[in-house]
């Protein structure tokens, strides 16, 4: 708000104003780089984790042409990937999506063997959005490594509660979004490695290192920077307060629904701790969606960006889930506005809802 009223000034001025602008911008910046380990010029501020996601699978193969035209990605990405894979093939490049296990993780072996001479780009999710489940993003980036293939992640769903420290770990470009971790929406940052060469999507001006043409985005990139400090300050809580909300939800759903008629989909330890996807069979996803949007309670069936759509997730149908699961599953996720009691009230509540749709006539 400040930086609105106070701030007008164009960061690419350079007049006063501008130069003041300027001066915000790279102070946020600094900040940005230090929280996700990587030095100040090699992000890209963006509109967010979806334009990340796309400035970097089609930057990177447009910079690479000359090698090949195979891409490596997942059954299970956010659409932002999975529909940019699917334009990619529209342009003519072939692209493999690994297949997952019932806990959504991919297999190594698998990946190992989709590598050819012509792959020019491996894009993989550090956590899904739907399910929590974690990709073994190390192994992955170390064969990345090995046969000179650029690697991606989408690390969006993973900022906050994972610690991401781009320096160490074998990635090329990460994906990030502020308001996964209670920053301004439409905002976000992709990190380029150094060295890394990207074709730009946005053509004008020369900001961002003329990677991302057009001028930046100052309230949501300070915004971005306040939310990631204070996460850096009180990371240990909240990943603490997280889990303790996930055991609870897990544990009065014990209680008031009782452990036969619920199931968890995705993976018990490589997992997030502020997303549980669960399944309970006797009642429809909408159903219980309705039911609990009725007692104040926001809950969702898949991804935000989809959930108007009735459709099944493409995610639980690549886990290869029995046909009950696949159409009764919702996702839970919490934050640092929940409470002991929103859980328990939520537990309760839908103990209550399986007890009423069970005796209704
Ligand atoms: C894994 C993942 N990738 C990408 C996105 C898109 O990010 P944005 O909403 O900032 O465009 C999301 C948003 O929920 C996400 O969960």
């Amino acid at each position: 708000m400040n930086i609105m009223k106070g701030q007008y000034g164009n960061p690419s001025s350079i007049h006063a104003f501008g130069r003041e602008a300027k001066r915000t911008v790279s102070g946020a910046r600094d900040v940005v780089a230090a929280s996700l380990g990587c030095n100040p010029d090699e992000l890209v501020f963006t509109g967010g984790g979806t334009e990340s996601d796309n400035l970097a699978i089609f930057g990177a193969v447009a910079a690479r042409a000359e090698k090949g035209k195979h891409v490596i990605t997942t059954a299970i990405e956010h659409h932002a990937v999975l529909h940019s894979c699917q334009e990619l093939e529209r342009q003519g490049y072939e692209v493999t999506y690994l297949p997952v296990d019932e806990s959504g993780r991919i297999r190594v072996e698998d990946l190992r063997e989709a590598i050819r001479p012509d792959t020019v780009l491996i894009t993989m999710m550090y956590a899904n959005n739907e399910i929590g489940t974690i990709q073994p993003i190390r192994e992955v980036g170390e064969l990345a490594r090995q046969h000179d293939i650029l690697f991606h992640t989408d690390a969006v769903q993973a900022l906050g509660s994972q610690p991401i420290s781009c320096k160490d770990l074998p990635v090329d470009l990460v994906s990030f979004s502020a308001h996964k971790i209670n920053g301004p929406q439409g905002v976000g940052a992709l990190y380029v490695r150094r060295g890394v060469t990207l074709e730009a999507r946005s053509h004008g001006g020369l900001q961002e290192r003329q990677r991302r043409a057009g001028t930046e985005n100052m309230a949501g990139i300070v915004g971005f920077a306040e939310a990631l400090k204070l996460n850096s300050e009180q990371g240990a809580e909240h990943l603490q307060h997280a889990l303790e909300l996930r055991k609870l939800l897990l544990d009065q759903l014990a209680v008031h629904v009782g452990e036969e008629h619920f199931h968890v989909n995705g993976h018990a330890e490589h997992t997030l701790p502020n997303i549980l996807n669960i399944s309970f069979p006797e009642v429809s996803t909408e159903t219980m969606l309705m039911n609990l949007d009725m007692e104040g309670i926001a809950v969702a069936s898949g991804s935000a960006c989809t959930s108007g759509s009735l459709e099944v997730s493409h995610v639980l149908k690549a886990m290869n889930l029995p046909k009950a699961f696949l159409q009764s599953a919702i996702r839970f996720s919490w934050g640092l506005g929940n409470t002991t009691q929103d859980i328990i009230t939520t537990a309760e509540k839908i103990g209550t809802i399986l007890e009423r749709l069970r005796n209704r006539p």
